[in-house]
């Protein structure tokens, strides 16, 4: 059967770079597919209140064009994501997305185990920051199964294919990666758990997957730096039993409001009028 891919594309440029990435990668997807495109960006996707009536009540106050792209991405057979760099990260509507996703943990459909490409354009190389880390932290949080994440660079639009065959090769050679069973290799300096090259120091030799969240620590075998990286049980998303503890612990945020509100407005309280607003 047709597999069903659902590709966001975080840039606003018609023809741009994420735009012909995406669709050179499926020129090249062995298997039968319909690719179906979705321009985050110029859809209605308001930014989360905090107000968690999503997980109370099932559904979210807004009315916008979230639940059209999240339920596209839920009947989907594979994602592909790709944003242009914006000031060293990913186009921020990504983020408002991902925080609207929130309702993902009270919603009847889920996107979790969907494969996923994630793709980075960036003008300028060495200039991408820690729009890949975004990426990828966003399919981690949704459960998304990475397999393959790359950044490509050229500032024009259609500049990441002028004269360069190496990254139009790259492209085609992802096209097989989406529905491809292999494990995904990680890189012999990466987190061991998730494969993200981005960690936080936290002194000595301790560290924490700014990606996966789980902690562990630099090992220098003499040549090389490595990852040493271990399971934090109280991680919040990491594995799927985890991301349902966490759906839970959040779901009993109402009855716990509803426990201290008294004192809590005790605190706010005195805080009401200072200040004015623009
Ligand atoms: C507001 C803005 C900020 C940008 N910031 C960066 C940056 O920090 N680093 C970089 O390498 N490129 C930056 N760029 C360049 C884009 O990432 C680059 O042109 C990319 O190819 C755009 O992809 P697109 O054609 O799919 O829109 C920026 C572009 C814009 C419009």
């Amino acid at each position: 059967m047709k597999k069903n891919i659902v590709a966001l594309i975080l840039s606003p440029r018609e023809s741009g770079n994420c735009e012909i990435l995406t669709k050179e990668i499926c020129r090249h997807i062995p298997e039968e597919h319909e690719l179906t495109l979705v321009r985050l960006t110029g859809k209605d996707i308001k930014p989360c209140k905090g107000c968690y009536a999503c997980l109370v009540s099932g559904s979210c106050p807004l009315s916008d064009d979230f639940l059209e792209v999240a339920e596209a991405m839920a009947k989907s057979d594979a994602l592909i994501i790709a944003s242009p760099t914006y000031f060293i990260g990913a186009n921020g509507v990504l983020k408002v997305f991902l925080d609207r996703c929130l309702q993902l943990f009270s919603a009847k459909f889920s996107v979790r185990g969907k494969p996923v490409i994630n793709l980075v354009t960036a003008g300028i190389k060495g200039e991408a920051g820690y729009s890949e880390m975004m990426l990828n932290s966003f399919s981690l949080i949704l459960g998304l199964k990475l397999r393959a994440s790359e950044i490509f660079y050229g500032a024009l639009p259609g500049e990441v294919f002028y004269e360069n065959n190496e990254q139009l090769q790259r492209a085609a050679d992802l096209g097989a990666k989406l529905f491809s069973t292999e494990e995904r290799a990680f890189a012999g300096w990466a987190c061991p758990l998730c494969g993200s090259d981005v960690i936080q120091l936290l002194g000595g030799n301790k560290i924490q997957c700014v990606v996966c969240r789980n902690y562990g620590e630099v090992v220098n075998d003499g040549k090389n730096l490595t990852l040493k990286v271990t399971l934090n049980s109280d991680n919040i998303f990491f594995t799927e039993e985890q991301a349902g503890r966490h759906g839970l612990w959040l779901q009993e945020m109402k009855s716990r409001f509803m426990q201290l509100r008294r004192k809590l407005a005790k605190i706010t309280g005195p805080y009401a009028d200072d200040g004015k607003w623009l």
